[in-house]
């Protein structure tokens, strides 16, 4: 099976700017590195938004809404496309509000399958515009796919049009929900405000903390979170930098402490990828514009490779 990349230069849901000069930081570092990768393997570029991000559009709670649902089905056709010519989806994004358009690009792809999700992140990424603490809707690509509003933890009031954006997220591709909680594993997350935990919880979402990583190691972690989806016919795996520790670099928007090293994030990586059921994979959230030396995309680059040196499907 042949690797398609998919480039989203978008960073309509981040806070802080930059995250969609990423996926060019990453090539950069491919070259850098003497690297043929970008040669070797097809790769499409997803047009952007990244113009709204002037305008301040969309409400303080779910900041250029109208943009990341364009941005998300353009995401999910193009994920669609590539699986229905039976090639590998490798999507690079900027920030990890896209995913919910990979999600859904798998979905429409394979409508009857039972999607598993693999989520290596320093966040749960599931809040609603209703429980929002930025209106950053990189924060919510989880929720999207969940169909969750969490009104048990509401705290923003929202208008019409924003509901109706917010609906229309949910629904896109016309399947909602996506995924289920008991198809979902959390690796490294350690960042979640409480209408997130209160999901957590309540809905008993599966997760591997780093210092559970780092004590059981990467091998036995990767073999448990696979039996645990077993139910599942396809998984996605979705990578965002900033599970990585902040001493490997700076350069992504939301770092948090007690993260990730390289080396098991690429463990992790690498050892997914070795799965026939694995259909697709993400990396997002790089911000070069934070970095010194462009330390995070290469580091991301290095993670691509030993995932796709790994990749063992048919
Ligand atoms: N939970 C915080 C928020 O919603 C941070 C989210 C960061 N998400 C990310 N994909 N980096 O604002
Ligand atoms: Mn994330
Ligand atoms: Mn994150
Ligand atoms: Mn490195």
């Amino acid at each position: 099976k042949s690797l398609k990349i998919i480039e989203v230069k978008s960073e309509l849901g981040a806070g802080t700017r930059g995250a969609s000069l990423g996926v060019d930081a990453i090539k950069i570092a491919a070259l850098d590195f003497g690297s043929r990768f970008f040669k070797k393997h097809k790769s499409v570029e997803v047009p952007n938004e990244n113009h709204l991000l002037l305008e301040n559009t969309g409400s303080p709670f779910a900041k250029r809404i109208s943009g990341i649902l364009t941005m998300v089905e353009r995401v999910a056709d193009e994920v669609t496309e590539t699986l229905g010519r039976n090639e590998f989806p490798i999507v690079l994004a900027g920030d990890h509000s896209t995913a919910a358009g990979t999600i859904t690009g798998i979905k429409k792809a394979f409508p009857k399958s039972k999607l598993g999700v693999i989520w290596i992140d320093a966040h749960s990424d599931m809040h609603s515009p209703y429980t929002t603490p930025s209106g950053n809707m990189h924060g919510m690509p989880l929720a999207m796919v969940l169909d969750e509003d969490n009104l048990d933890a509401k705290v923003n009031e929202l208008d019409q049009e924003t509901l109706n954006y917010w609906y229309q997220l949910k629904n896109v591709g016309k399947i909602a929900p996506k995924i289920s909680y008991s198809d979902l594993v959390l690796i490294s997350a350690r960042d979640m405000e409480k209408p997130e935990e209160n999901l957590l919880k309540k809905n008993k979402v599966k997760l591997y903390t780093t210092a559970e990583v780092r004590k059981r190691g990467v091998e036995r972690i990767v073999i448990e979170t696979m039996q645990y989806l077993d139910q599942c016919d396809l998984i996605y795996v979705s990578f965002d930098v900033d599970s990585m520790d902040p001493t490997a670099s700076r350069g992504t928007g939301t770092p948090v402490a007690q993260g990730l090293t390289e080396r098991e994030a690429g463990g992790l990586m690498s050892r997914f990828l070795a799965y026939q059921k694995v259909c697709c994979f993400e990396i997002v959230e790089v911000n070069p514009t934070l970095d010194r030396e462009n330390q995070m995309a290469e580091h991301a680059f290095e993670i691509l490779i030993k995932a796709t040196n790994a990749f063992r499907n048919e």
